[in-house]
């Protein structure tokens, strides 16, 4: 039995504990807002956090969340208004879209980790997002003006 919260909500699970959260958080919690692209931690499209921490949910398992809180892009501002999304929005980063849950969770945790960062930090945080649309010039630029709190 895991229990865990997601968004701050409680929530218990005593199935596989091998089944990634992924699969969890879209197919039992109904959210999709998370998504699935590689399911090898190679791609950054299902990066939730983990206990404040960026990670990839097709490579986190049910068995290893007991007590553990996840913060999904539905819970990371009540009302969209964090500095990352503010900062997406005010740039018009995404193109198609499917990566840019993955991008904004994992940029939102590197800003709590390094509020200014460089762009070696920024290139280096953000490397195992992949962007196929090529996006890359305007996440990087809208990280650092979310770290002006603009
Ligand atoms: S779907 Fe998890 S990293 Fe690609
Ligand atoms: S915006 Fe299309 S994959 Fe990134």
């Amino acid at each position: 039995m895991a229990a865990f919260t997601i968004n701050g909500s409680p929530h218990a699970f005593d199935g596989d504990p091998e089944m990634p959260l992924l699969w969890y958080l879209r197919d039992v919690a109904g959210m999709t807002g998370t998504k699935f692209g590689c399911g090898q931690a190679l791609c950054g499209a299902c990066t939730v956090h983990l206990g404040g921490t960026a990670v990839r949910s097709c490579q986190t398992f049910m068995g290893d969340i007991d007590g553990q809180a996840v913060v999904t892009i539905e819970g990371l501002s009540p009302d969209g208004m964090h500095p990352v999304q503010k900062a997406w929005r005010d740039l018009n980063v995404a193109q198609c879209g499917y990566c840019q849950v993955g991008q904004i969770m994992q940029a939102a945790s590197l800003l709590r980790d390094t509020p200014n960062p460089t762009d070696a930090e920024i290139d280096s945080a953000m490397s195992g997002n992949i962007c196929r649309c090529g996006t890359y010039p305007r996440i990087r630029a809208a990280i650092k003006l979310a770290a002006t709190g603009a």
